[in-house]
Protein backbone atom coordinates (compact mmCIF):
# COMPACT_ATOMS: atom_id res chain seq x y z
CA UNK A 1 0.00 0.00 0.00
CA UNK A 2 1.32 3.51 -0.73
CA UNK A 3 0.76 6.77 0.91
CA UNK A 4 0.98 10.11 -0.36
CA UNK A 5 2.05 13.15 1.94
CA UNK A 6 1.17 16.46 1.26
CA UNK A 7 4.36 17.31 3.51
CA UNK A 8 7.23 16.04 5.28
CA UNK A 9 5.44 14.29 8.11
CA UNK A 10 6.84 13.99 12.49
CA UNK A 11 9.29 10.83 12.64
CA UNK A 12 7.05 8.98 14.32
CA UNK A 13 4.36 8.33 12.25
CA UNK A 14 6.28 7.76 9.27
CA UNK A 15 8.25 4.92 11.09
CA UNK A 16 4.72 3.92 12.02
CA UNK A 17 3.79 3.51 8.43
CA UNK A 18 6.85 2.18 6.86
CA UNK A 19 7.06 -0.58 9.74
CA UNK A 20 3.39 -1.43 8.39
CA UNK A 21 5.07 -2.09 5.01
CA UNK A 22 3.79 1.05 3.60
CA UNK A 23 5.43 2.79 1.22
CA UNK A 24 5.17 6.73 1.91
CA UNK A 25 6.08 9.62 -0.98
CA UNK A 26 6.22 12.85 0.48
CA UNK A 27 5.97 15.98 -0.74
CA UNK A 28 9.31 17.64 -0.19
CA UNK A 29 8.99 21.06 -2.14
CA UNK A 30 8.56 24.15 -0.14
CA UNK A 31 5.25 24.91 -2.28
CA UNK A 32 1.63 24.14 -2.03
CA UNK A 33 0.93 21.52 -4.85
CA UNK A 34 -1.50 22.72 -7.52
CA UNK A 35 -4.81 20.77 -7.35
CA UNK A 36 -3.21 18.92 -10.59
CA UNK A 37 -0.06 17.82 -9.14
CA UNK A 38 -2.43 16.58 -6.04
CA UNK A 39 -4.26 14.62 -7.94
CA UNK A 40 -1.70 13.31 -10.50
CA UNK A 41 0.45 12.20 -7.39
CA UNK A 42 -2.82 10.46 -5.68
CA UNK A 43 -3.52 8.60 -8.78
CA UNK A 44 -0.48 6.52 -7.89
CA UNK A 45 -1.90 6.19 -4.07
CA UNK A 46 -4.23 4.78 -2.08
CA UNK A 47 -4.13 7.48 0.75
CA UNK A 48 -3.70 11.29 1.20
CA UNK A 49 -1.87 11.86 4.42
CA UNK A 50 -3.13 15.91 4.10
CA UNK A 51 -0.62 17.69 6.41
CA UNK A 52 -1.38 21.20 4.89
CA UNK A 53 -2.24 22.74 1.15
CA UNK A 54 -5.25 24.07 -0.87
CA UNK A 55 -8.40 22.95 0.14
CA UNK A 56 -9.39 19.40 -0.81
CA UNK A 57 -12.63 20.17 -2.45
CA UNK A 58 -14.96 17.81 -4.66
CA UNK A 59 -13.24 18.15 -7.71
CA UNK A 60 -10.13 16.55 -6.27
CA UNK A 61 -12.33 13.69 -4.43
CA UNK A 62 -13.81 12.82 -8.03
CA UNK A 63 -10.75 12.17 -9.45
CA UNK A 64 -9.55 10.15 -6.26
CA UNK A 65 -12.58 8.28 -5.43
CA UNK A 66 -9.94 5.44 -4.77
CA UNK A 67 -8.06 6.49 -1.93
CA UNK A 68 -9.21 4.31 0.93
CA UNK A 69 -8.50 7.32 3.19
CA UNK A 70 -7.98 11.15 3.52
CA UNK A 71 -6.02 11.19 6.94
CA UNK A 72 -5.92 14.42 8.29
CA UNK A 73 -2.55 15.68 10.28
CA UNK A 74 -4.81 17.88 12.34
CA UNK A 75 -7.73 18.41 14.53
CA UNK A 76 -9.50 20.70 12.52
CA UNK A 77 -11.12 19.65 8.87
CA UNK A 78 -12.33 22.55 7.70
CA UNK A 79 -9.90 22.45 4.86
CA UNK A 80 -11.58 19.09 3.59
CA UNK A 81 -15.58 19.44 1.91
CA UNK A 82 -16.30 16.81 4.60
CA UNK A 83 -19.88 16.45 2.51
CA UNK A 84 -18.82 16.14 -0.55
CA UNK A 85 -16.52 13.39 0.66
CA UNK A 86 -19.40 11.75 2.74
CA UNK A 87 -21.32 11.42 -0.73
CA UNK A 88 -18.22 9.85 -2.44
CA UNK A 89 -17.85 7.28 -0.10
CA UNK A 90 -14.55 8.68 1.02
CA UNK A 91 -13.41 8.17 4.43
CA UNK A 92 -11.78 11.35 5.90
CA UNK A 93 -9.85 11.01 9.83
CA UNK A 94 -8.09 14.00 11.85
CA UNK A 95 -6.38 13.63 15.32
CA UNK A 96 -8.18 15.47 18.43
CA UNK A 97 -7.07 15.20 21.64
CA UNK A 98 -3.30 15.13 21.59
CA UNK A 99 -2.81 18.83 20.33
CA UNK A 100 -5.13 20.46 23.65
CA UNK A 101 -2.49 21.19 25.83
CA UNK A 102 0.04 22.55 23.11
CA UNK A 103 -2.80 24.93 20.87
CA UNK A 104 -3.81 25.67 24.80
CA UNK A 105 -0.17 26.94 25.92
CA UNK A 106 -0.43 29.31 22.86
CA UNK A 107 -3.71 31.25 23.28
CA UNK A 108 -1.85 31.17 27.00
CA UNK A 109 1.10 32.98 25.69
CA UNK A 110 -0.97 35.33 23.74
CA UNK A 111 -2.76 36.29 26.43
CA UNK A 112 -0.21 37.23 28.45
CA UNK A 113 1.87 38.96 25.58
CA UNK A 114 -0.88 41.16 24.84
CA UNK A 115 -1.70 41.96 28.30
CA UNK A 116 1.74 43.10 28.82
CA UNK A 117 2.31 44.08 24.84
CA UNK A 118 5.39 41.96 25.02
CA UNK A 119 5.42 41.61 20.95
CA UNK A 120 5.15 45.73 20.47
CA UNK A 121 8.32 45.88 23.67
CA UNK A 122 10.57 43.25 21.91
CA UNK A 123 10.29 45.29 18.65
CA UNK A 124 11.04 48.81 20.52
CA UNK A 125 13.90 46.60 21.81
CA UNK A 126 15.43 45.78 18.06
CA UNK A 127 14.55 49.21 16.29
CA UNK A 128 17.11 50.90 19.55
CA UNK A 129 13.48 52.62 20.89
CA UNK A 130 13.94 51.21 24.40
CA UNK A 131 14.93 55.02 25.12
CA UNK A 132 13.72 56.86 28.05
CA UNK A 133 10.91 56.07 30.43
CA UNK A 134 7.99 57.36 32.79
CA UNK A 135 6.30 55.45 36.02
CA UNK A 136 3.19 56.03 33.07
CA UNK A 137 4.76 54.83 29.99
CA UNK A 138 4.56 51.26 28.58
CA UNK A 139 1.95 50.31 31.15
CA UNK A 140 -0.33 46.46 30.19
CA UNK A 141 -2.98 45.72 32.31
CA UNK A 142 -3.36 42.76 34.61
CA UNK A 143 -5.21 39.53 34.45
CA UNK A 144 -5.45 38.42 37.97
CA UNK A 145 -8.41 38.02 39.25
CA UNK A 146 -10.31 38.97 35.72
CA UNK A 147 -12.78 37.11 33.84
CA UNK A 148 -11.72 34.70 31.02
CA UNK A 149 -14.35 33.83 28.51
CA UNK A 150 -14.02 31.08 26.63
CA UNK A 151 -16.33 30.17 23.26
CA UNK A 152 -15.98 26.32 22.43
CA UNK A 153 -15.54 24.82 25.65
CA UNK A 154 -14.20 21.33 24.31
CA UNK A 155 -10.57 19.97 25.01
CA UNK A 156 -8.69 22.59 24.16
CA UNK A 157 -10.61 25.59 25.76
CA UNK A 158 -11.07 23.25 28.93
CA UNK A 159 -7.47 23.38 29.19
CA UNK A 160 -6.90 27.26 28.71
CA UNK A 161 -9.56 28.34 31.40
CA UNK A 162 -7.67 25.28 33.80
CA UNK A 163 -4.49 26.85 33.01
CA UNK A 164 -5.83 30.69 33.62
CA UNK A 165 -7.55 29.63 36.87
CA UNK A 166 -5.16 27.45 38.52
CA UNK A 167 -2.21 30.84 37.57
CA UNK A 168 -4.30 33.21 38.01
CA UNK A 169 -7.65 32.89 39.51
CA UNK A 170 -9.46 34.18 36.51
CA UNK A 171 -12.72 33.71 37.11
CA UNK A 172 -14.32 30.93 34.09
CA UNK A 173 -17.32 31.98 32.27
CA UNK A 174 -18.09 29.64 28.91
CA UNK A 175 -20.28 29.53 25.96
CA UNK A 176 -20.82 26.30 24.02
CA UNK A 177 -23.87 24.42 23.28
CA UNK A 178 -23.96 21.58 25.36
CA UNK A 179 -23.35 22.05 29.61
CA UNK A 180 -19.65 20.80 30.28
CA UNK A 181 -20.23 19.85 33.98
CA UNK A 182 -16.80 18.97 34.31
CA UNK A 183 -15.56 22.69 33.91
CA UNK A 184 -18.73 23.72 35.95
CA UNK A 185 -17.50 21.77 38.87
CA UNK A 186 -13.95 21.71 38.42
CA UNK A 187 -13.14 24.93 37.55
CA UNK A 188 -16.13 26.85 38.42
CA UNK A 189 -16.91 27.83 35.02
CA UNK A 190 -20.61 29.56 34.50
CA UNK A 191 -22.22 28.83 31.34
CA UNK A 192 -23.60 32.19 29.84
CA UNK A 193 -25.37 33.31 26.09
CA UNK A 194 -23.05 34.73 23.42
CA UNK A 195 -24.20 38.02 24.85
CA UNK A 196 -23.42 37.31 28.07
CA UNK A 197 -19.91 36.37 27.07
CA UNK A 198 -19.08 39.27 24.77
CA UNK A 199 -20.31 41.75 27.60
CA UNK A 200 -18.20 39.75 30.79
CA UNK A 201 -15.26 38.95 29.60
CA UNK A 202 -11.96 40.18 30.35
CA UNK A 203 -10.32 38.54 27.70
CA UNK A 204 -12.54 36.41 25.44
CA UNK A 205 -10.53 32.94 23.92
CA UNK A 206 -12.12 31.46 21.09
CA UNK A 207 -11.85 27.60 20.77
CA UNK A 208 -14.47 26.56 18.31
CA UNK A 209 -14.02 24.92 14.74
CA UNK A 210 -14.95 26.85 11.75
CA UNK A 211 -18.17 25.98 10.54
CA UNK A 212 -21.02 28.23 8.55
CA UNK A 213 -22.09 28.55 11.83
CA UNK A 214 -18.85 30.25 13.59
CA UNK A 215 -17.92 31.71 10.42
CA UNK A 216 -16.88 35.61 10.97
CA UNK A 217 -18.95 35.39 14.66
CA UNK A 218 -16.84 38.09 15.63
CA UNK A 219 -17.34 41.08 13.18
CA UNK A 220 -18.40 44.35 13.95
CA UNK A 221 -21.64 43.77 15.89
CA UNK A 222 -19.42 41.42 18.30
CA UNK A 223 -16.87 43.44 18.93
CA UNK A 224 -19.09 46.65 19.56
CA UNK A 225 -20.43 44.54 22.75
CA UNK A 226 -17.32 43.69 24.14
CA UNK A 227 -15.85 45.75 27.11
CA UNK A 228 -13.52 48.63 25.73
CA UNK A 229 -10.67 46.90 27.96
CA UNK A 230 -11.07 43.14 26.82
CA UNK A 231 -8.57 41.30 24.77
CA UNK A 232 -9.85 38.83 22.30
CA UNK A 233 -7.82 35.42 21.49
CA UNK A 234 -8.13 33.78 18.34
CA UNK A 235 -5.81 30.02 18.48
CA UNK A 236 -8.72 28.40 16.75
CA UNK A 237 -9.23 29.62 12.75
CA UNK A 238 -9.28 32.71 11.30
CA UNK A 239 -12.30 33.02 9.34
CA UNK A 240 -13.71 33.09 13.07
CA UNK A 241 -13.05 36.88 13.28
CA UNK A 242 -13.99 39.76 10.36
CA UNK A 243 -10.45 41.05 10.37
CA UNK A 244 -11.28 44.48 9.03
CA UNK A 245 -13.87 44.64 11.73
CA UNK A 246 -11.03 43.37 14.39
CA UNK A 247 -8.86 46.20 12.98
CA UNK A 248 -11.34 49.06 13.12
CA UNK A 249 -12.69 47.65 16.46
CA UNK A 250 -8.81 48.17 17.94
CA UNK A 251 -7.85 51.30 16.36
CA UNK A 252 -11.20 53.28 17.79
CA UNK A 253 -10.64 51.94 20.97
CA UNK A 254 -13.96 49.53 21.21
CA UNK A 255 -11.32 46.55 22.47
CA UNK A 256 -8.10 46.73 24.22
CA UNK A 257 -6.30 43.84 22.25
CA UNK A 258 -5.67 41.33 19.96
CA UNK A 259 -3.97 38.21 20.54
CA UNK A 260 -3.89 35.96 17.23
CA UNK A 261 -2.49 32.55 16.01
CA UNK A 262 -4.36 32.32 13.55
CA UNK A 263 -5.49 34.76 10.43
CA UNK A 264 -7.39 35.24 7.38
CA UNK A 265 -6.03 34.57 5.12
CA UNK A 266 -2.82 32.43 6.18
CA UNK A 267 -0.03 33.67 5.74
CA UNK A 268 -0.83 37.29 7.31
CA UNK A 269 0.79 39.77 4.38
CA UNK A 270 3.70 41.77 6.26
CA UNK A 271 2.05 45.25 5.69
CA UNK A 272 -0.93 44.57 7.81
CA UNK A 273 -2.11 46.93 10.26
CA UNK A 274 -2.49 44.28 13.11
CA UNK A 275 1.20 44.10 13.25
CA UNK A 276 1.63 47.78 13.92
CA UNK A 277 -0.52 48.10 17.25
CA UNK A 278 0.96 47.73 20.52
CA UNK A 279 -1.85 45.68 22.12
CA UNK A 280 -1.71 42.89 19.33
CA UNK A 281 0.35 39.66 18.91
CA UNK A 282 0.66 37.82 16.16
CA UNK A 283 1.58 34.15 15.91
CA UNK A 284 2.07 31.74 12.40
CA UNK A 285 -0.46 29.34 13.14
CA UNK A 286 1.94 27.43 15.90
CA UNK A 287 -1.10 26.30 17.77
CA UNK A 288 0.80 22.26 17.66
CA UNK A 289 3.76 23.08 16.64
CA UNK A 290 5.82 21.37 19.71
CA UNK A 291 8.00 18.19 19.28
CA UNK A 292 6.06 15.90 21.27
CA UNK A 293 2.66 17.09 20.06
CA UNK A 294 3.64 16.92 15.90
CA UNK A 295 4.75 13.08 16.77
CA UNK A 296 1.57 12.59 18.50
CA UNK A 297 -0.73 13.46 15.98
CA UNK A 298 1.91 11.89 13.42
CA UNK A 299 0.86 8.62 14.92
CA UNK A 300 -2.40 8.91 14.83
CA UNK A 301 -2.67 10.43 11.36
CA UNK A 302 -0.38 7.14 10.68
CA UNK A 303 -2.65 4.60 12.70
CA UNK A 304 -6.26 5.86 11.03
CA UNK A 305 -4.05 4.66 8.11
CA UNK A 306 -2.83 1.94 8.63
CA UNK A 307 -6.89 0.97 10.30
CA UNK A 308 -8.05 1.88 6.51
CA UNK A 309 -5.73 -0.81 5.36
CA UNK A 310 -6.89 -3.05 7.44
CA UNK A 311 -10.36 -2.69 6.53
CA UNK A 312 -10.66 -2.24 10.40
CA UNK A 313 -12.95 0.57 12.09
CA UNK A 314 -11.11 3.96 11.38
CA UNK A 315 -10.28 5.23 15.17
CA UNK A 316 -11.42 9.20 14.13
CA UNK A 317 -13.59 9.40 11.57
CA UNK A 318 -14.90 12.96 10.71
CA UNK A 319 -18.00 12.43 8.21
CA UNK A 320 -21.12 12.59 9.35
C1 LIG B 1 -5.24 21.73 13.93
O1 LIG B 1 -4.85 20.60 14.21
O2 LIG B 1 -6.38 21.94 13.51
C2 LIG B 1 -4.24 22.83 14.08
O3 LIG B 1 -4.81 24.08 13.97
C3 LIG B 1 -3.16 22.68 13.06
O4 LIG B 1 -3.72 22.95 11.80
Amino acid sequence: MKVFATRVIPEEGLKLLQRAGVIVTQWTELRDLTPEELIAHCKDHDALLYAGGRKIDRAFMEHCRHLKVISLLSVGYDNVDVKAATELGLPVTNTPGVLSSATADIAFLLMLAVSRKAFYHHKRIINDEWGFSTPTANLGIEIEGKTLGIWGLGNIGYVMAKRCRDAFGMKIIYCNRERNEAAEKELQAVQVSFEGLLQQSDVLSVHTSLTAETKEKFNKEAFDKMKPTAIFINAARGGIHNETDLIAALQQGRIWGAGLDVTNPEPMQPGNPLLDMPTVAVLPHIGSATVETRNAMSRIAAQNIIAAFEGKPLPNPVNH
